[in-house]
């Protein structure tokens, strides 16, 4: 099967991944501290599509490989309970566990561990804190924080028991955020006392994840490491362009490649949907015009129709007209309060959380953008009425 030049909708990895070797070293560098009981909790914070989960997944891969240090990654967006957390947690780390040991064994342990009656049939740490963990897990009287707190325990005693040791690594954490500062304070107490757990935490609301490391209140005040996780740098977006279209002898000539990486403004998800709708226009061999590069990005804003539309319907009323307003490149803040027929005192709290979410920017002062390009032009071909106010 011939290979294709980019992936789309997925984490890249090997040649589809580019960069990030400073972000990646860290997070090891901070992970593995865990095996000389000198780890330090972490933290990525970026904007949506700049390329979290792409790192968190190549770190997961490296510490597989060559580590001590299992990683028990969750995606925590839109997580439907604390419960459904906690099992996945307690699920992951005993699938990692023998995954990276083949100590099937202790599967076969656990099985025979949920059928006891009484606890004290058994008598390995780990595998009573199983037994609890998945008691209280029936109960439905049980406090869903109570979970959380018994699957992280679990996977401490499963880590001293066995002599190894856990990277737990919460993707979209800003979800777990909102399950308020009681969770939060018991996430930290757990995670405080743990000396063979470590924690990377990432998210996307970029202020929401500021404030959860640098505001004095918040329980994860000066716990976390922060790693930020920018746009790609245009040359380096040119050159990862260059060498995939290289790798399928696509001609292609400097000035497109610019015109290719101006459209994507550093972000790796548009680079590979755009180069990949090229590659499939012109296939292998084949040569990339001005005009081609300008169709295959109005195909690549249309797949992403369904998804824009469902985050858009994600916002309030207010928001939404806000947003609209500034994908008409309406800046400044009266502007957009006109475009959007509310008086200013009346969008200051939308713009305030667009903000903290990540999907607006302020450049500079009193001057407010898009942060996604892509979604700003999605927006304007939506919304395109005949009215210039
Ligand atoms: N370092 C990278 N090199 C190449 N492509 C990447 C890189 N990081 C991300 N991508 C591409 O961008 C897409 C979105 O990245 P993702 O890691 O899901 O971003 P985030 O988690 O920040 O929203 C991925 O599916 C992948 O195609
Ligand atoms: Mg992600």
């Amino acid at each position: 099967m011939q290979e294709t030049p980019f992936v789309v909708g997925k984490p890249a990895e090997g040649e589809y991944f580019v960069n990030r070797e400073r972000e990646l070293e860290r997070l090891l560098l901070l992970t593995r501290g865990v095996e000389k009981a000198a780890s330090s909790n972490s933290v990525l914070i970026g904007l949506r599509r700049t390329g979290k989960t792409s790192i968190l997944h190549n770190l997961a891969r490296r510490l597989r490989r060559n580590s001590r240090v299992i990683p028990i990654t969750i995606n925590c967006y839109g997580l439907a309970s604390k419960s459904r957390f906690a099992r996945l947690v307690v699920d992951t780390a005993i699938s990692e566990y023998v995954e990276k040991t083949g100590d099937k064994a202790y599967m076969k342990r656990l099985v025979k561990v949920l059928g006891e009656k009484a606890k004290s049939a058994v008598d390995k740490v780990s595998e009573v804190s199983f037994w609890e963990f998945s008691i209280k897990l029936r109960d439905l009287r049980t406090d869903e924080d109570i979970l959380i707190e018994e699957a992280l325990r679990y996977v401490e005693s499963l880590a001293k028991e066995k002599g190894v040791y856990f990277a737990v690594i919460l993707d979209e954490f800003q979800d777990i955020i909102e399950w308020g500062r009681q969770t939060l304070k018991r996430l930290r107490t757990i995670i405080q006392d743990q000396r063979r757990v470590c924690y990377v935490l990432s998210g996307s609301a970029t202020t929401i994840m500021h404030n959860l490391v640098y505001e004095e209140r918040s329980p994860f005040y000066r716990q976390l490491v922060e790693i930020p996780v920018g746009k790609l740098e245009k040359d380096v977006v040119k050159k990862f362009l260059k060498s995939r279209f290289d790798f399928v002898r696509i001609k292609i000539a400097d000035s497109e490649i610019d015109k290719i990486a101006t459209y994507c403004e550093g972000y790796p998800d548009y680079v590979q949907r755009l180069g990949l709708e090229l590659y499939l226009s012109v296939g292998s061999g084949g040569s990339i015009t001005a005009a081609q590069i300008e169709k295959a990005y109005e195909g690549v804003v249309q797949s992403l129709d369904g998804e824009f539309e469902n985050y858009f319907s994600t916002f309030s009323p207010t928001e939404r007209e806000i947003l609209v307003a500034i994908a008409r490149e309406k800046s400044k803040a009266s502007e957009i309060a006109r475009e959007a027929r509310k008086h200013l005192q009346n969008i200051s709290k939308e713009l305030r959380i667009l903000m903290n979410y990540g999907v607006i920017e302020r450049p500079m002062t009193g001057q407010y953008r898009m942060a996604d390009p892509v979604l700003s032009d999605w927006l304007r071909s939506r919304f395109q009425g005949n009215t210039n106010s």
